[in-house]
Order: structure tokens, then sequence, then C-alpha cells
């Protein structure tokens, strides 16, 4: 079986359960400033799933087109993906759990459809918490559907390991709640499907199931969200009128496990990518499936196949980036085009690939795809990508020749060449040409000359971090510039507008931004986008969720990440940062997690007082100016 016929199947089965073929959106979200990129099917649709009326009805289904950057560090080995196609059937306030976990095992066993076999299928159901109870519905349901093909599925305890009848395994919220998409909005338990891909093992007994997903013998393919609860606010989970189903169905893992494959990139959605990578670089995609060494190699990968595998994966989700309509830039979406690329080429360094190649990749893409999402034929996606890696290659070559200068080959011709190196030659190269630490350390290894790479690191980190501080001080205008001394008073007034900031977005909505403040012991000033004047209500509604927030004596978290990871985990604030920049993120569990310079109050406890808004006026056009208390 093929991809494309996985994702014709799944269209016409739940075609035939009365549901709507809908087209997939963009990979970047329509009016959502706070998301990059679309994560999953049910972003595009969630003001449906708020009860809003859905043109083409209630059941729906379709391929979701989903970018996720979260996990790129774990590309490379056999399942993470920055790029990937979410099958997806909905249902707004219609049919729940019971027709919805009926539909997959019918859509996953049955032979007219996949034609899985349901003795290597297990499931999670949600175990239950403090805000929910334990889904005893799912677990029913799912013990019917294995009943019906002779199957008595036991039920395995959280944190239990498995026995030999176990079937179904109850887990907590980590991993079996899904939602909200942002900090508020629709959510529930929900209910995933994994496979079995390696069964000539023996049984699944001894262990958890966390233990059998971590060394890859089981693999999730399918979630099903009981979408019942809005969350309102951090920790406050309301009914909602409608119940909806949200599923996701991962297309490059289904067509692994479905055509006996441990790992999505042995699959015709990459196959033909790694053998244009092949020929690009002369070398071998070893160690498949029954390839000699197979089995001697537990980890499956060797560093080679693993840049083929980067580049195949980064490549195909900048052409569906830049297809959309983004471009390489320094920032927000643009950054992590331009990340991707960069990481790609550079594999492509380490493969030994001479000339530009990522066009060449791009258009083994666009054949692939170009039926189903005719946008990747866009020309902008070759001219971007050539436009970038020229770019790209520049920066190299600087550094390259720098390094060439610097570290003579050959101490005999040249008595007076570097020989000592230290992180500081590593961090000038970065800092002046963009060079990175890993092509230092490659093109290092050419001159022979002995060197401690984890002394390197260190120093380098450390000028990193050092220059880092040196311009978070010079650029403090902005946040520090918010602080007009270092008193107790005014550090506590700078949380709260962090509070206020997050109070503001949640009441207003999340074109909400900060404009600029000032901050002495007094009071606070704040100015922030928003298009009209705020009604007492809303201002009501902001305080009180700062002194919610005071009440609840949150402590303020201070964690230190790259700005990448920042964005990742959805904090706000100055996305004008430099690349590679590492930034301080402060964060109120559940109220506010902003990039900030600092400094802010230990714990929300620590602010004496009640948060009062004391005026809102205009400040500029399409900005509004907050004057604010302590009191
Ligand atoms: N929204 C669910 C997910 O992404 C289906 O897993």
């Amino acid at each position: 079986m093929q991809a494309k016929e996985i994702r014709q199947k799944y269209l016409e089965f739940f075609k035939s359960k009365g549901h709507a073929i809908i087209p997939s959106a963009s990979v970047v979200p329509e009016n959502d400033p706070t998301v990059l990129f679309t994560t999953a099917g049910m972003h595009p649709l969630v003001p449906y799933l708020m009860g809003e009326v859905h043109p083409q009805g209630k059941r729906l289904v379709d391929s979701q087109k989903c970018i996720r950057t979260g996990d790129i560090d774990d590309v490379g080995d056999n399942r993470h993906l920055t790029f990937f196609e979410m099958l997806g059937n909905w249902s707004l306030g219609d049919y729940f759990k019971k027709e919805a976990i009926e539909w997959s095992f019918e859509f996953l066993t049955d032979e007219k459809w996949l034609g899985l076999d349901p003795k290597r299928i297990y499931v999670t159901v949600f175990a239950g918490d403090e805000n929910s109870p334990i889904d005893n519905e799912s677990i029913e349901t799912w013990k019917e559907q294995y009943k019906k093909v002779g199957i008595e599925a036991g039920v395995c305890g959280e944190n239990e390991k498995a026995q030999s009848d176990s079937r179904i395994f109850l887990l907590g919220a980590k991993d079996n709640w899904w939602g909200p998409a942002g900090e508020t909005g629709p959510c529930g338990p929900c209910s995933e499907m994994f496979y079995d891909v390696r069964p000539e093992e023996g049984e699944l007994i001894g262990k958890t199931h966390e233990e059998w997903v971590d060394e890859f013998r089981i693999m999730e393919i399918w979630n099903d969200v009981f979408m019942e609860f809005n969350k309102v606010a951090p920790g406050k989970f309301e009914k909602m009128e409608q119940q909806n189903v949200d599923t996701g169905m991962g297309l490059e893992r289904t067509i692994t496990v479905l055509t006996g494959k441990e790992n999505v990139f042995d699959t015709d959605l990459f196959l033909p990518i790694i053998a244009k990578i092949e020929e690009l670089s002369g070398k071998k995609y070893l160690f498949t499936k029954g390839d000699l060494g197979y089995d001697e190699m537990p980890e499956c990968w060797s560093e080679d196949m693993r840049s083929m595998r980067i580049i195949a994966d980064h490549i195909k989700a900048s052409v569906f980036i830049i297809a959309d309509g983004i471009e390489p830039s320094n920032t927000e979406r643009g950054y992590v085009l331009r990340r991707l690329i960069r990481r790609a080429i550079r594999q492509g360094h380490m493969l030994g690939i001479k000339n530009n190649f990522t066009i060449e990749i791009a258009k083994v893409v666009q054949e692939m795809y170009g039926e189903v999402f005719s946008e990747v034929l866009s020309e902008k996606v070759l001219i971007e990508l050539q436009k970038e890696e020229e770019k790209f290659r520049k920066t190299l070559e600087r550094g390259l020749r720098e390094m060439d200068a610097i570290f003579d080959r050959d101490p005999n011709l040249y008595p007076n060449s570097i020989r000592i190196v230290t992180g500081h030659h590593a961090f000038d190269l970065y800092q002046n040409f963009g060079f990175p630490i890993e092509m230092f350390f490659e093109e290092l290894d050419k001159t022979g000359i002995e060197y401690s790479k984890n002394e390197i690191e260190k120093d380098f980190n450390e000028e990193l971090k050092k220059h880092q501080d040196l311009s978070r001080t010079a650029s403090a205008g902005m946040f520090k510039g918010g602080l007009s001394d270092n008193k107790e008073e005014t550090t506590q007034l700078h949380t709260v507008a962090h509070l206020m900031l997050a109070g503001l977005r949640k009441v207003l909505g999340n074109h909400v931004h900060q404009k600029g403040s000032n901050i002495n012991g007094e009071r606070l000033r704040f100015d922030f986008s928003h298009p009209q004047k705020m009604t007492d209500d809303e201002k009501k509604a902001v305080e009180e969720y700062v002194n919610e927030a005071i009440n609840a004596k949150v402590p303020v978290e201070m964690n230190e990440m790259s700005l990448d990871e920042a964005r990742a985990q959805g904090a706000e604030g100055a996305f004008e940062n430099k690349y590679g920049e590492v930034v301080k993120v402060y964060k109120i569990n559940g109220y506010s997690n902003e990039i900030c310079g600092g400094p802010h109050v230990a714990n929300t406890g620590d602010i004496k007082g009640v948060f009062k808004i004391k005026k809102e006026e205009s400040s500029s056009s399409g900005v509004r100016r907050i004057k604010a208390v302590i009191e």
C-alpha cells in the first residue's frame, strides 16, 4: 500500500459515515499571531469546536498539513518529523466517544480498509485526575471492539507493568489529555492507538507502556480526543455545551506500520527524497531493515543516515512553509524556516555535498506532493531556497577562509601558526561570520591540531553568555528602561506588569502585545496594542486576573533558553531578539510566561496589596495606555 491510498481510504471511509471532506488549511494559521504554525488538524477548526456553525456540517474529515518544530532535535530517529500530515475526523457537537472509537477500530482493522492485525493494536485511555474522572466509557467501548475479534482486553493501571492480556493502558493527563491549543479553549481526555512493530519479539509483558514506547516497540498512530471541556482559566475547566470529537492519525507513521517498517523514512513518503540525497552525496542510505548489519545496530542509524533523514525532513517542511507564503528571515516564522534550511545545508556539508542542492531535493518533493497540495508547485519555492542557500554558503565560505588564515596547516612551514585553540577562536568565527561551532570542530580535525572539545565548548558558551549579558544591558533600554529604579516596590510592579499583560491578552485577545512601559515605585504605566477603549467589565476582569495570581502565591520561575525554545513554549515577548540568542523566560505557572531581562519578585505573594487600574486611555493610533497601582 502507498501513503496516498491511506489518505484516500481515510477520506472515503469517513465520507461513508456522513462526513464532509474539507481541504487542508495553510500551515500558517490565519488570524492567529500567537502560534507560528498549524500544529494539528484541530487548529484551524477551533471556532467551530467552540460552537460556531461550520458551513459543511457537523461531521468533517480532512488531511491537514502540520508543522511541529518542538521535536526538531529528535528528527533523525525513527519517527520524529517537523512536517507531517494529520488525517482527522471531526464531530462538532454530533457523535461522541462510542462512534469515534468504533470507527477508529473498524478503519484500522477491517480488511476493506487498513486491515491491521487487531492483536497488534494497543490503546491508552485517560486514568482520571483532580479535573476529570477516569474515562470508563472509552474503556468499555474499547473492550467491546476487541471482543468483536475474539480478544478479551485487560486494563493495565497507570505505571503498572503490562500483563499478558493488557490491551488498554491507563495514563494520566500528561499523555491522555489534549488541548487547549492556547491557554484557554476546548480540551478533553483522549485515547491513543499504538501498533506493535516487532511482534516477533514475543508478548508485550513485564514493562510499562512508556517503556514499550521508548524501545520503539509500539508506535502511536492515532489519537481520538473527546473535547468535552472548555478551559476558561488556569486550573478551571467547564463542561462544554457541545461535545466534540477531534482525531489525528499520522499519515507518515501509519504507512510505516502498514508496510511493515519501523521508521517513517523507509516509506514512499521519503524514499524518493532519500534516493536523491544518495545520488547527490554519492553515499548510501544504509541499515534499512533487511540490510546487512541492521540487526547489529540497535539504534538503527548511523551518522550519515541521520544526516540524510534530517535533510529529507527539513527540506520537505521548508517547501510547504514557503508554499504557504513565508520567506526566510530573522524573525518568527521566517526564522524557523531559515533554521530548517540551514540545518539541512549543514547536514549536506557533512555528507560531502559540495554544490547547492536544496532545490534538487525540493523538486522531488514537488513531484511527490504536487497532485494533492498544488501550492508546493509555486515557483517561489525554488527561488527562496536557492537564495537562502547562496546566502548561507557565503557565510560558511567566509568562515572557512578565516579558519584557514588562522590555523595554517603545516607547522613546519608556518612556525607561527596557531597550534593552541581556544573557545575564543570558535566564538570569534561565530560572532563575525555566523560560523557554526560544529563546523569549527570538523575543520579543526583536518589540521591535525590537538584540542579538547569540552574545553572549547565551555569557553565558547561562557563567551556567548558574557556577550549576551552585555548586549542585554546595552539594549536594556526597552525593558530596564521600563524600570526607573531598583526599589522593591518597582520590582513588584514589574511582576504585576507581566500578570497584567497576560490578563489583557486573556480578556481582550491575543492581538495584545506590549508596546512600552515605565515603572517606578508608585505606579506602572503600560502601553499595549488594542484598537479600542476598554469597557469597565474588561478592566475589572483584568484586575481580577492579576489579583487572583497575587492571592494564589505562585513562584516566579526564571529559565534561560534559546529564543526558539522560548517561542516553542509559547512565551510572550521580544521576538526582535537576534538569531541564536539565549533569553531569560519568566514563568508564573498558569498565569504568565514572558521573555524578559528581570528583575522580578520570587513569588506573586511578595506583591503587597491589591492591583487596581487607575486609568485607561489612548496613547497613539492602535495603542492604549494603562496607569495602574498596587493599593
Ligand atoms: N488534536 C489531536 C492531536 O494532535 C488529535 O493529537
